[in-house]
């Protein structure tokens, strides 16, 4: 999208190496903004709650493993209701908006926004903006109340619309002034939360009363600090179906070979995990391990191997994985979303075709391969019962944040608590599977496939792959890396 903000991260230092890498407030650029007491403390699901409101301190650490000696590190926010808020209930007119590709819980973040509103806050004035971005200034809005809202988290998709590209800065803050919009929720991956930034920079030049709260969404669970972004789960879960079918095909038939497609554009998280959680997959095929097909240690010899061993095998591949391995010919032109993803050539459907053509001309065995593609289907589900409360969570901690006055955020759960994040943090990189990391390691001895890599040539690979990050040791574990450095 081509999109840059020009904020000036906020960070505030401590004893120890403290480092807090805090988020706006409305106060930061509009001076003497009444505050009000928070509503909640007279509600009465809540007024029980012993210290129910966020301490003005608490913050929660990037990094929980530690050394004795190291030093403090990077902190958030941590999310939550606070004693002040900076809105009248009456006063609040709230936006919500859900761009780019659809992914499980969409409608759950939406529900979740409308309700904590009404129900935490008493706010009754919730509109939807239909069809992404650009449905601020071409298109009607509409009303969201709890009663219209209600069951929607059992549906898949967005009931709101979606759509990619459409970012107008000027149009969109345009028509948030002129509609007297004074909450912004905006639920979309890196693209969306990096215009989310711009956005709230407008806003802020504007000198506007208006909190601008970020949800990050992909499926391919690729946004960096946060643990993991919702609908993850419920996508690996509804993997795990599509293999299961790769695993019945597969075995009910000589030489069965059951290949699976799942999404991921740049990383391999989902195809990752739904392996590992799998325990029938032989071989995953993903974007950060590049691989071949031919000779010793490629995935024919593999195959073969496997195929003489026991008689059938499980493929899974990301969708952007070998993409470097089709020839020219197949290879459509440079394109891309109206996002700016490249757009990526059926990879598995040509590996599944030169497989085929291995076994039967090369090596003239017969082998029965099925491709299945189930990429939209597991994206159109919704969300499953984890994620719905992760869903709840995230959309209350957007709702506490900007009725607080914080703007220019986006939510996520940071070693398993409610953070705010500024959005530089989240859009500067993309996480991706470190091949160097013990999880790609523990997947590597569950299927037992070659690595296709000697150890320098995947050290290589990594450098190349992260070359701003560093890797922390057993805390990142599951494949993530922290930034090094904080640019806006
Ligand atoms: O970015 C998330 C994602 O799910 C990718 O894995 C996938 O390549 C892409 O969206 C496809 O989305 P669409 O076809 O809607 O552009």
């Amino acid at each position: 999208m081509g999109l840059e903000c020009n904020s000036k991260p906020k960070i505030v230092t401590g004893e120890y190496g403290y480092i807090l890498e805090d988020v706006p407030h409305l106060s930061d650029y509009i001076p003497n903004l009444p505050v009000h007491s928070n509503p909640l403390q007279d509600n009465p699901a809540y007024s029980a709650v012993r210290q129910y409101f966020i301490h003005v301190d608490d913050s929660v650490p990037q990094k929980v493993v530690v050394h004795k000696d190291s030093p403090r590190g990077v902190h958030f926010r941590r999310a939550g209701p606070r004693e002040k808020v900076y809105f009248e209930s009456e006063d609040v007119h709230a936006c919500i908006v859900t761009c780019g590709g659809l992914c499980p819980g969409l409608n759950t973040v939406i529900r979740e926004i409308v309700c904590g509103l009404h129900h935490m806050y008493g706010v009754n004035r919730v509109i939807g903006i239909n069809g992404g971005y650009r449905g601020f200034y071409s298109k009607n809005t509409v009303s969201l109340t709890p009663n219209s809202v209600n069951d929607i988290h059992k549906r898949g998709g967005t009931i709101l619309g979606t759509s990619r590209g459409g970012h107008d800065t000027k149009k969109i803050v345009d028509s948030i002034e002129d509609r007297g919009i004074n909450q912004v929720y905006i639920i979309g991956g890196d693209g969306t939360q990096k215009g989310a930034a711009v956005i709230f920079e407008e806003i802020k030049r504007r000198g506007l009363k208006v909190a601008v709260a970020g949800i990050p969404k992909t499926i391919d669970n690729d946004i960096p600090v946060i643990d993991k972004s919702f609908g993850f789960d419920s996508a690996v879960e509804e993997a795990e179906r599509a293999i299961n079918a790769a695993h019945v095909e597969a075995t009910s038939i000589e030489n069965g070979i059951g290949f699976v497609k799942l999404m991921g554009r740049y990383c391999g998280f989902i195809a990752m995990y739904a392996t590992l959680a799998s325990r029938d997959v032989d071989c995953c095929l993903i974007p950060e391990s590049p691989f071949y097909l031919e000779g010793a240690g490629g995935l024919f010899e593999y195959i073969e191997k496997r195929l003489k061993e026991q008689g059938h095998m499980v493929i899974v591949m990301a969708e952007g994985a070998g993409q470097e391995l089709l020839s020219e010919e197949f290879r459509t032109a440079n394109q891309h979303d109206a996002s700016g993803n490249k757009l990526l050539d059926d990879v598995g459907l040509w590996i599944s075709r030169r497989i085929k053509d291995h076994f039967s001309k090369k090596r003239k065995i017969a082998i029965n391969l099925k491709y299945i593609d189930p990429t939209y289907m597991i994206r159109a589900i919704p969300s499953n019962a984890s994620d719905n409360v992760y869903c709840t969570l995230l959309a209350q901690s957007a709702v506490h944040g900007a009725m607080a006055g914080f703007t220019g955020f986006t939510v996520g759960l940071v070693n398993g608590r409610q953070t705010y994040i500024p959005f530089y943090r989240i859009n500067e990189l993309r996480n991706k599977v470190i091949i160097t990391d013990r999880m790609w390691a523990r997947l590597l001895s569950s299927t037992n496939q070659p690595s296709f890599l000697s150890r320098k040539q995947a050290t290589e690979v990594d450098k190349k792959e992260h070359p701003d990050t560093q890797l922390l040791d057993d805390s990142f574990a599951d494949g993530e890396a922290v930034t090094k450095d904080i640019t806006c």
